[in-house]
């Protein structure tokens, strides 16, 4: 008989800390104590086994992919889409490196920490921005290519947050060189073996082991068991929970969700950060306008044409998107209309073409010549910093259990992510989890899993469901939040987990289990951090409280929440102390 894993029945802690302020007490919906999604046997389904299932197929999938192969290991790649439709392909700013004359490694991690908001954990940071000369040489060598200057040194953009010119670009379409190169580059290698189009429904565990994934086929309707011995999941973000976001329709946080379900630890989850210039027109997900053109020398202007970010932070359009999106909102509301605009006119149609094809060819598209016209822009949900908890070799906590990317949380981004940092904590961890794989690894387990039947009745439609859902986040849970308005999401969403308690078969269906669960799990996080800090802004909390709140959130599914503190200096770097 099919006992529900613990039911979730933790009522949050806050009586251990008395002198913690007000913050929620409401409990999560049973149905988020869920083990498994469907029922099935592993016994009675066609199964698979390698050394390593990498699953996603983005920066992350694909080096670590790349990296075990490398060292003599099978390789399962399991990827839901074709291999390059994934949310590193979208990526056009870059990846930032100090890899220029006037920079250094040094200046690399105050930038970041600064942006972080005294969330960041100063050994993550060091190792990331240390590695990261060294893994770009590498990305160099498998054939990735960077715009170079005349002098053939790198050419280098500025992007918020920065110092200095930072940011590694291949035009604006860096996500999609480095995704074609990669991506070519696993499908020559030897002992990889690639599967796409293939839907990760659960990751399996054996006692407190991971030991594989419960894959679904759509084309054949069959459900098979991967096994492997050590397992990363690198399945990205979930921009999917809100209605306006930059990220493809892939983005719905499986991994993660799976992760939850599997008992690993998450945090950060309340830390969503909204790009500030996503082109504002019909189309859904919205097209990205790069940073790198405020880089370049890019205005936001109001209804007025006048810019608005000059006296508001010393870096103007260049700080931190956190800062930038917030103000923009500001703007949005006294002014009346959904955009601000983006003034890029100033330089100069040649060097727009050249330096921002696809920018110009986008807007252009869309009746925008933007050498001589005003980009109408507007913040967007763009990446998810909390995620699966990982230590600093990837390792979740769940044995045989990786993550790497957006899908985990390093503790390298902090309360706000330092632009372009992205691909390199993809890249870095992964090459890092390769090196870990080397002394951790496990053969492949024998296992059986089963897991019994659910309840068969669904209270929602799925376009009604998904709709709902993107509704109830953007409105509640957006760029600025307040207990009244999580209170409320929580109540909607709380109805919604009904979803959670059946057993749904399409990926859509899966799809939405994962973003509800996310959904939830994001809001009561929110709810519970009773401070603004980086992208977390509570209205009725608006200051930033380093007595109670310098610390990450960490739960997993059965257990209560709970607060750990940071590591480092980071609170005197993020008070703007500078080497
Ligand atoms: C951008 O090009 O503006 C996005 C870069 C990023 O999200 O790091």
């Amino acid at each position: 008989m099919w006992q529900r894993s613990p039911p979730w029945s933790g009522w949050w802690p806050l009586a251990e800390d008395a002198a913690a302020p007000r913050t929620h007490s409401r409990h999560l919906p049973d149905a988020l104590g869920r083990r498994y999604l469907l029922e099935f046997d592993t016994a009675e389904l066609a199964s698979r086994r390698a050394d390593v299932l990498v699953i996603g197929s983005g920066m992350a999938g694909l080096t670590a992919a790349l990296g075990a192969a490398a060292n003599g290991r099978s390789v399962h790649l399991v990827t839901k889409g074709r291999i390059s439709e994934t949310n590193t392909w979208y990526a056009q700013g870059g990846i930032a490196g100090a890899v220029g004359e006037a920079d250094s490694v040094e200046l690399h991690l105050a930038d970041t920490l600064v942006v972080g908001q005294g969330l960041c954990e100063e050994d993550v940071v060091r190792a990331v921005v240390g590695e990261a000369g060294e893994a770009l040489r590498d990305l160099v060598r498998l054939g990735v290519e960077f715009d170079r200057v005349e002098s053939g040194a790198v050419d280098l953009h500025r992007e918020g947050g920065h110092s200095l010119p930072r940011v590694l670009h291949t035009g604006d379409a860096t996500g999609a060189e480095i995704q074609n190169k990669l991506s070519g580059a696993v499908k020559r290698a030897e002992r990889v073996e690639v599967f796409e189009e293939r839907f990760l429904v659960d990751l399996l565990t054996a006692g407190e082991r991971c030991v594989g994934a419960l894959i679904y086929d759509p084309a054949t309707h069959d459900l098979e068991a991967f096994w492997a011995g050590s397992i990363v999941l690198a399945t990205g973000g979930a921009g999917q929970m809100y209605r306006i976001t930059t990220n493809p329709l892939l983005a719905t946080g499986d991994g993660v969700a799976a992760a939850w379900r599997a008992g690993a630890e998450v945090s950060d989850l309340e830390f969503v950060q909204f790009h500030p210039t996503a082109f504002d027109s019909a189309a859904s997900p919205k097209f990205l306008i790069t940073e790198a053109l405020r880089g370049e020398g890019a205005y936001l202007l109001d209804c007025d044409e006048k810019r608005f970010m000059l006296g508001v932070h010393e870096l103007a359009e260049l700080a931190p998107r956190d800062v930038v999106t917030r103000e923009i909102e500001k703007v949005i509301a006294r002014c009346g209309r959904p955009n601000v605009w983006l003034d890029a006119r100033h330089l100069g149609a040649e060097h727009l073409r050249l330096h921002f094809p696809t920018v110009w060819e986008t807007c252009l598209e869309a009746g925008i010549d933007i050498s001589k016209d005003l980009i109408p822009v507007a913040p967007a949900a763009h990446y998810m910093i909390g995620g699966v908890r990982i230590d600093l070799d990837g390792r979740t906590s769940v044995p045989g259990l990786y993550a790497s990317g957006e899908c985990s949380c390093s503790g390298l981004h902090g309360a706000n992510r330092l632009a372009s940092n992205s691909l390199l904590e993809g890249l870095v961890f992964s090459r890092r989890i390769v090196r870990a794989l080397e002394t951790d690894a496990q053969p492949v387990p024998p296992a059986r899993v089963v897991s019994p039947p659910s309840d068969d009745s669904v209270l929602y439609t799925l376009p009604m469901a998904l709709g709902n859902l993107q509704s109830v986040m953007s409105q509640f849970v957006g760029v600025n939040r307040s207990e009244g308005s999580l209170e409320e999401a929580a109540t909607m969403l709380g109805e919604m987990a009904a979803v959670l308690d059946v057993s749904l078969t399409r990926p859509a269906e899966l799809e939405l289990q994962n973003l509800v669960t996310l959904a939830i799990l994001l809001t009561h996080a929110a709810w519970y951090r009773t401070e603004s800090r980086g992208c977390h802004s509570r209205t009725d909390y608006p200051l930033r409280d380093d007595e109670h709140w310098r610390v990450r959130t960490v739960w997993r599914r059965g257990a209560s929440p709970r607060r750990e503190a940071i590591t480092g200096r980071t609170d005197a770097w993020a008070a703007g102390e500078r080497p």
